[in-house]
């Protein structure tokens, strides 16, 4: 059950958008997926419209008691897709969890009980580096990254990988990056040109190949509590590129497996070169 963490500590990158729309594609696609708002503004809860009323559990309250998270799994109007939904409290919950035992792995704990099967689990996270957003890194296997086309999230990103390299380090948990993703992609901004130019030089093909085009779709699906497939027709731009996102994800999760399996039959002196190579990766 590969955790997929979307995560970028700025804000408004498109985080929740892919969350959302990755989720709802691989339900699509026949995959029993949960999803797991650690927003506090509770977006994706809202966009599949399933807040919690009075008195429902959210995910605030598993963190909080440490419950296992499948007491507040609910349906959605995609079939496959459920939710584990953000509720008012998640933003006390910071507060809590600096003094939990360790902290950094209770939402991995909460995961570890009793979870029905799913085959993936896409976490949409917060727009900055609190315990929430580093509970959701530690419990993940892979981080999608999006970054929107503009100056100051390229900034970010520097920051954001030496967090992950520190988390690595210290929490001893995988943080891989699964990709970065280029999103509100407008060909006819100089901008755009250019974060894109400055993001395949430093990461490669850890970029996926084919960036989430600008699209009022996307802007409007939220008010109208839907996912992009619910919203707009299979020829629209913000469908296709969602469609393509979720075959690229698909394609890699596939690939990491494989070389995962490959690794534990891998003799020790094998293993050695790759290790050193992958610490001197980040940058
Ligand atoms: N491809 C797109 N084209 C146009 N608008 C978009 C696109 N993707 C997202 N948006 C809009 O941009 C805004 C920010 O997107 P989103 O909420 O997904 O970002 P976020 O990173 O989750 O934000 P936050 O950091 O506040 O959680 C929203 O209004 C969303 O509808
Ligand atoms: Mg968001």
């Amino acid at each position: 059950m590969p955790i997929l963490c979307v995560a970028n500590q700025k804000g408004g990158v498109g985080k929740t958008t892919t969350a959302v729309n990755l989720a709802a594609g691989l339900a699509r696609r026949g995959q029993r997926v949960l999803l797991i708002d650690l927003d506090i503004q509770g977006s994706a809860t809202v966009t599949l419209g399933a807040m919690p009323s009075n008195g429902e559990l959210s995910v605030a309250e598993c963190l909080t008691a440490e419950r296992p998270l499948s007491e507040v799994i609910r349906d959605t109007a995609t079939e496959g897709l459920k939710l584990a939904p953000a509720g008012e409290r998640l933003a006390v919950v910071d507060i809590h969890l600096a003094t939990a035992l360790a902290r950094e792995h209770v939402l991995k704990r909460c995961l570890a009980s009793s979870l029905p099967h799913f085959d993936h689990v896409v976490i949409d996270t917060a727009p900055y580096l609190g315990l929430l957003t580093l509970n959701a890194l530690v419990a993940a296997d892979h981080v999608l990254i999006p970054v929107s086309c503009e100056y100051l999230p390229i900034l970010g990103l520097k920051l954001f990988n030496e967090t992950l390299a520190r988390i690595r380090v210290s929490l001893g948990v995988p943080c891989d990056v699964l990709g970065y993703l280029l999103t509100m992609y407008d060909r006819r901004e100089r901008i755009t040109a250019e974060v894109e130019e400055i993001l395949r030089r430093n990461f490669g093909s850890a970029v996926f190949p084919q960036p989430i085009r600008i699209s009022t779709r996307h802007k409007a699906a939220p008010s109208h509590r839907k996912t992009i497939y619910e919203f707009e027709r299979a020829s629209g731009r913000g469908r296709v590129d969602h469609e393509r996102l979720c075959d690229e994800v698909i394609d890699r999760l596939k690939v990491r497996t494989e070389q995962s399996f490959a690794r534990l039959f891998e003799t020790p002196e094998a293993a050695q070169p790759r290790a050193r190579s992958s610490a001197s990766e980040v940058g």
